[in-house]
């Protein structure tokens, strides 16, 4: 098929992998035409302004920090959870900044991280055949054949969940939750309580000293700058039905964007370049990441980029590479040079997550910090050698206190995995071992 007119429904007329087997085409019709009449959840102008924010991140002067769920779970959509995976992000945020000198661009996995792709479209329960759980906008989590079946309603509760989500984020970061002074207090808590909180001390005192300074000086904390966050929303963009329904032509511009969120990435089972995703988002104005694991071919991938990126625009594409910590080594230094031979512009993230996952001896899908640190150690090291900027780090992580992936300053070893393993999906960082990483990421940073 070749490439005529895009519209948001184009995508239909390409193979699209990971679309749900839904069982009712006329409540699934009924829903996302439903879905379409509902107003946007983010405007055109954030979406431009985080592109922009992005331009500076693959000129290495700014810093792309993207986490939040693997999989959002409708009946954690309490103010509760969002305010901590915020609390945690911001956390992150203040320390990157001052120690990579540089903008942090925050990125929740939020407000709509709600479809997943999965390796099976089945699996066998008790012996019998169910489908694979998709996500809380697909079916539900539970291992039994009716509650594997498909909603469609299920995306409507989505929209409604991520408004509702949007809603308290837009009210939290405007409304004095992420002052500068509270964020860096909450640092100083961590840092007292960490067994690491040492190694930590250092870099918590030269940012008291920096805030010491402003207020000495008379700097005004009273402003936007200290007492706001920019803060914006991403997800995967899998189910494409859902994606085109919130998919609007801007009025003062007449470009089109997909409204379900401000970053949309494609995942690396389906970013096909023939594939109905790559074919939906090279039309749409979104800042676009793409998911990039071992299994790849540099053809096929320069001529996605190509044609998601058609004028090589900075902060349009970001490129987030999941190789895992003993195989980056092999994949990122010739994808690197492959990318820098044809001049694309790119902002290159780390996802050190979907890489390093293994199963425990007590059956948990987990991760270990070691190996997620190592994987993103080795991610500055190879863009320093090549000579390409390290833009972001791309992680899954929760402000809650789970059990998911071992190791981190308080040693979670298997046996603590069952205490508080709460994931639908893929293991996350808890709050204490965002922290660490953020504070060992800044060390490579400075
Ligand atoms: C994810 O980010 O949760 C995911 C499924 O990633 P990938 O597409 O890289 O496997
Ligand atoms: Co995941």
């Amino acid at each position: 098929m070749t490439q005529e007119t895009w519209s948001k429904s184009s995508w239909q007329k390409f193979p699209a992998l990971q679309q749900p087997n839904w069982p009712d085409q006329a409540a699934y019709g009924q829903a996302v035409g439903a879905i379409a009449k509902l107003p946007p959840l983010v405007f055109a102008g954030e979406i431009r302004a985080l592109k922009k924010q992005l331009a500076e991140a693959a000129e290495g002067r700014a810093f792309l920090l993207q986490g939040g769920d693997c999989a959002e779970d409708f009946s954690m959509c309490t103010a509760a959870t969002i305010r901590e995976t915020l609390k945690v992000i911001l956390q992150m945020s203040v320390i990157l900044t001052y120690a990579g000198g540089r903008q942090v661009i925050k990125v929740g996995r939020i407000a709509g991280q709600y479809a997943k792709p999965r390796s099976k479209d089945t699996e066998i329960v008790n012996g019998q055949e169910i489908p694979s759980y998709r996500g809380d906008m697909v079916n539900s989590p539970e291992p039994t054949l009716a509650a594997r079946q498909p909603d469609p309603q299920r995306m409507l509760t989505g929209f409604y969940l991520a408004a509702a989500t949007m809603n308290l984020l837009r009210a939290f970061t405007r409304g004095g939750y992420a002052a500068l002074q509270r964020v860096h207090a909450w640092n100083n808590e961590f840092v007292k309580r960490s067994p690491q909180g040492e190694s930590y001390e250092k870099l918590a005192a030269q940012i008291d000293q920096a805030m010491n300074f402003m207020r000495v000086i008379g700097i005004d904390t009273d402003i936007p700058q200290i007492n706001e966050a920019s803060f914006f929303t991403s997800h995967e963009a899998l189910l494409l039905g859902y994606e085109e329904a919130l998919t609007r032509q801007d009025s003062t511009t007449g470009l089109w964007y997909d409204c379900s969120g401000h970053m949309l990435w494609i995942g690396d089972r389906t970013r096909q370049l023939n594939g109905a995703h790559v074919e939906f988002f090279r039309g749409v104005g979104n800042p676009i990441g793409m998911k990039v694991g071992p299994d790849h071919d540099f053809d096929q991938l320069k001529r996605i980029v190509a044609r998601l990126n058609p004028d090589n625009e900075a902060g349009r594409l970001t490129l987030i590479t999941r190789f895992g910590a003993n195989h980056i080594g092999k994949y990122l230094p010739n994808l690197l040079r492959e990318m820098k031979r044809e001049g694309c512009k790119l902002v290159w993230s780390c996802d050190p997550m979907h890489g390093n996952t293994y199963t425990a001896e007590t059956g948990h899908k987990t991760r270990n910090f070691d190996e997620i640190m190592k994987e993103i150690r080795l991610f500055f090291e190879i863009h320093r050698a090549e000579g390409t900027h390290p833009g972001g780090v791309h992680v899954e992580l929760t402000g809650e206190d789970v059990t998911e992936c071992t190791g981190g300053g308080h040693n979670i070893v298997d046996a603590h995995l069952q205490q508080r393993y709460w994931t639908t999906c893929d293991p996350r960082l808890n709050a204490g071992q965002s922290l660490d990483l953020a504070f060992q990421i800044a060390e490579l940073l400075r």
